[in-house]
């Protein structure tokens, strides 16, 4: 679903989804033919990737990985895998990506964050700060 930035009478955002314009074939996709503009905000700063190599080149309700094979948009994690190997590692092995719960899952759940939930798979570098306040300088005193 695409954001409207609308809402409907209870208050509900409305979105649109992928398929009302692309697909679910390439002869009824309204995206694609001669003067379709969209997504025109949409910046994508991520190493040189164009869209397809994320996106399916048909169904938009897909992304895909290197030998094609489809990839659900809720399990974008193996495709984020795919060309973060070591991140990926470090993340099954809780030392990259943090967790919120249960530290003994015998006592209640642990929660863990998708990749995108920090990254936005767009724009993913973390940018970089300033630390506010300054760090202290310990040699000097006052
Ligand atoms: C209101 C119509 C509309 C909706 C809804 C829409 N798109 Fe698009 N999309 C377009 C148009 C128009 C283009 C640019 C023309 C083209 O090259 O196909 C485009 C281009 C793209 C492209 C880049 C070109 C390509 O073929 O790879 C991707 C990726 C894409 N859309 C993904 C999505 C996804 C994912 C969704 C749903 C979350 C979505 N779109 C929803 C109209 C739409
Ligand atoms: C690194 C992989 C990657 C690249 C490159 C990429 N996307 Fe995406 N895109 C994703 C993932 C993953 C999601 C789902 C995000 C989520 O689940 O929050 C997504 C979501 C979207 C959506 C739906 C959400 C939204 O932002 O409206 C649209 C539309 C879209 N992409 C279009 C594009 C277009 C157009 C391009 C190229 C200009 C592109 N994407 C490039 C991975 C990518
Ligand atoms: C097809 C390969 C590919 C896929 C798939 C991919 N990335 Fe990347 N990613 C790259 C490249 C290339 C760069 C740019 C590296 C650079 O500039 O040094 C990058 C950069 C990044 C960075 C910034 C790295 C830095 O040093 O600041 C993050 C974070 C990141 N990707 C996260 C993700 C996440 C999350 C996903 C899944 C949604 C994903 N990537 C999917 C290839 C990929
Ligand atoms: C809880 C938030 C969070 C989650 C979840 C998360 N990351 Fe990160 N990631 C970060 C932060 C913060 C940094 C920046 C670390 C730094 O600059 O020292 C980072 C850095 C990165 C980098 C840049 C290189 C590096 O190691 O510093 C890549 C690539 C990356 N993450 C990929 C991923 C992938 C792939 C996933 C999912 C398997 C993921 N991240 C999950 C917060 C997260």
């Amino acid at each position: 679903m695409v954001d409207t930035e609308r809402v409907d009478i209870n208050g509900t955002p409305v979105g649109v989804s992928c398929v009302t314009c692309h697909g679910p074939t390439p002869e009824t996709s309204w995206a694609g033919r001669e003067g379709g503009t969209f997504h025109t905000g949409l910046e994508v700063v991520h190493g040189d990737l164009s869209c397809e190599s994320c996106h399916d080149a048909v169904d938009k309700t897909r992304l895909h990985l290197s030998d094609n094979s489809p990839v659900d948009m809720l399990d974008a994690m193996t495709l984020c895998a795919q060309c973060h190997g070591p991140q990926f590692r470090d993340y099954s092995r809780g030392s990259h990506g943090g967790m919120t719960g249960y530290w003994d899952t015998t006592k209640g759940p642990r929660e863990r964050n998708h990749c995108v939930e920090c990254h936005a798979p767009h724009a993913p570098a973390v940018p970089r700060v300033s630390p506010a306040p300054p760090p202290i300088d310990r040699g000097v005193h006052e």
